[in-house]
């Protein structure tokens, strides 16, 4: 077994405590925040707050408010020593903080409300309600006591990177946010740490899920989005071991669902589906 060299902080009081003196003299702070369970597109985030900052931390915390099912709260994947050892390979000089809910929340594991310009109402804030306040309880908390320069988040998550993005403007939060491109199995399925949940059947199927994507960006060049949308529900129905949930064409900006195209503007095609009972999502650029 490995010996264990890196920092890990279980208590925001002992990490601020760690941090302050870096803070104090002007270096710099990457902050990875994660729900553990680390892949490839976890490791590309770090490595880019690795080369861009003096210091990089990694939080590891399933937050209980951002979940809108006590299912898939209980049976997200929690793997912290793999997830050590993952990050040991990488490099030994980054901070963990991987805290309990009672550190983060102090008794009262409730969201605060928040308002993101509407960008709350689209896709993941329709299908999963309060999830949005969950994450913008959890990553303003992570934000005042990590105090980072700049903040990664990968755009597997768009809406989420967006809302974010929203979140430091709205509430003047002196961190640069910044978007990482998706990180994909060889056989295209977006890597994600509920795809740990999935059997090795359900993998390779899900290889569909970015060709179906794929298919229909081609499409989109040529088409309206009302036509690409329904090549999509069509392709899906095909494979009945899939249930959409969504497919949605959206400003990026705004995430809007478009209705028109406009040369001018970039699109984005959003999906959200099911197997084996387990809920993905992925996004494709259309543009
Ligand atoms: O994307 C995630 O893993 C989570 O939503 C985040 C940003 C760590 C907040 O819990």
């Amino acid at each position: 077994m490995q010996e264990i060299l890196m920092l890990i902080f279980n208590k925001k009081s002992d990490l601020s405590a760690f941090l302050s003196p870096f803070i104090n003299q002007n270096k710099s702070i990457g902050f990875v925040p994660t729900m553990g369970a680390l892949h490839e597109g976890h490791l590309s985030l770090l490595k880019n707050s690795l080369s861009e900052n003096d210091i990089t931390v990694m939080s590891i915390f399933v937050n209980p408010t951002q979940f809108n099912n006590a299912e898939d709260l209980d049976k997200y994947p929690r793997t912290l020593e793999r997830d050590v050892q993952i990050m040991l390979a990488l490099s030994n000089s980054i901070i963990v903080y991987a805290p309990e809910v009672e550190d983060i929340y102090e008794g009262n594991t409730v969201s605060e409300n928040f308002e993101y310009d509407g960008l709350e109402n689209q896709m993941e804030g329709k299908h999963r309600p309060g999830h949005f306040d969950g994450v913008g309880t959890i990553v303003k908390r992570l934000f005042e006591i990590v105090q980072p320069n700049k903040a990664y988040f990968g755009e597997k998550d768009f809406q989420q990177l967006q809302i974010v993005k929203k979140l430091v403007s709205k509430y003047n939060i002196p961190v640069e946010v910044i978007g990482c491109p998706i990180h994909r199995e060889p056989n295209g399925l977006a890597m994600s740490s509920r795809n740990e949940r999935l059997s090795a059947i359900a993998k390779e199927k899900a290889a569909i899920i970015y060709q179906i994507l794929s298919d229909a960006k081609k499409l989109f060049q040529t088409n309206s989005a009302e036509e690409t949308i329904l090549f999509v529900e069509n392709e899906f129905k095909k494979h009945p071991e899939f249930q959409l949930e969504y497919f949605e064409i959206a400003d990026e900006a705004t995430l809007l669902p478009v209705s028109q195209k406009v040369s001018d503007k970039k699109y984005r095609g959003f999906i959200a589906i099911f197997i084996e009972n387990i809920r993905l999502i992925d996004n494709i650029s259309l543009n």
